[in-house]
């Protein structure tokens, strides 16, 4: 909510507004403060972690932490993943499932990637990450909320990772930012580089049923995708079920479980808790 008044008044993202981001970082110590004690020291700072996750309950580390955990485990209940899988993140921001995933990992590996630099630049100073080989890629890609100046374009973007390299590859919150030519290509990419037997989680906002949500109507559609605000759309994407199981099934790639619904929408159709707000599909690429 605050995000969205910011919005209407601040062009662009709140955290290039120079004066909310002064605001944002006059509440990093305090922040701080209230974290650690909360055995969350490890986290990165408020001014950090708004930038991918919103500014709403943000502050003290816990609703980071109690997602990112809820996410991963997901990963292991309907994705397989296992300490031995390596695992591609798409989108990872300032690392919300990565930290939840520092215990859970051993022998296998992660990667996480995102095109907006600042995230990816806190996730690859970190200890904890370094000390655990946990990697991440800064990819310039554009898009017009997150890196409206990037080199390339998301519909031709080739990933720079080799085929049936990962066991596991998840996007949360970033096909909800992605129109319907960049999903495409990103999915066949996804199914590029899964190896056989490998899963794919995705979280997105489903249309199929009903367009009106917490944040606002999907109340605009142009090829296979919904949109909020005719402005921007990349700032809140949504997309039929359908849309997703037809392109990965381009690639040989099944839907194994879900939706888990969300409570994104008003009167959701909510399961398994839906303590995460956006829908939730699971991918397997056969043997
Ligand atoms: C709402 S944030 C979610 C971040 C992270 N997945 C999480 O759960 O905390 C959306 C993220 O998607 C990233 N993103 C947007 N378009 C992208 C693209 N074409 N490729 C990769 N990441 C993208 C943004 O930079 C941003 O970090």
């Amino acid at each position: 909510m605050i995000r969205q008044i910011a919005r209407k008044f601040l062009k662009g993202a709140s955290w290039d507004n120079p004066v909310l981001n002064a605001g944002f970082l006059a509440l990093d110590p305090v922040d701080w403060a209230v974290r650690v004690p909360r055995g969350l020291g490890h986290l990165p700072r408020y001014s950090r972690r708004i930038r991918s996750n919103g500014v709403g309950g943000q502050f003290g580390g816990g609703k980071f932490a109690h997602l990112g955990n809820l996410l991963a485990n997901y990963l292991e209940t309907h994705a397989g993943l296992t300490s031995g899988s390596r695992v591609l993140e798409i989108g990872c921001g300032v690392g919300r499932t990565a930290y939840a995933l520092l215990d859970r990992l051993e022998q296998g590996g992660f990667t996480g990637m995102d095109i907006e630099r600042v995230s990816i630049e806190d996730c690859q100073q970190r200890g904890v990450f370094k000390r655990k080989g946990f990697k991440f890629d800064s990819l310039d890609v554009r898009n017009d909320e997150y890196n409206p100046n990037g080199k390339y374009d998301a519909h031709e973007y080739r990933f720079p990772y080799d085929d049936n390299a990962f066991d596991v590859i998840f996007l949360v919150s970033v096909f909800t930012h992605m129109l319907t030519k960049d999903v495409e290509q990103y999915i066949s990419e996804i199914s590029r580089m899964l190896a056989p037997g490998g899963h794919c989680m995705v979280t997105t906002f489903l249309m199929d049923h009903g367009r009106e949500g917490q944040i606002g109507t999907f109340a605009h559609t142009e090829d296979r995708h919904s949109f909020i605000d005719p402005k921007m759309p990349e700032v809140a994407v949504g997309y039929e079920q359908g849309f997703f199981e037809e392109n990965f099934a381009k690639h040989g790639v099944e839907l194994s479980h879900g939706p888990i619904w969300g409570a994104w929408r008003k009167n959701s159709p909510l399961s398994e808790g839906a303590n995460f707000g956006q829908d939730i599909l699971f991918f397997r690429k056969p043997k």
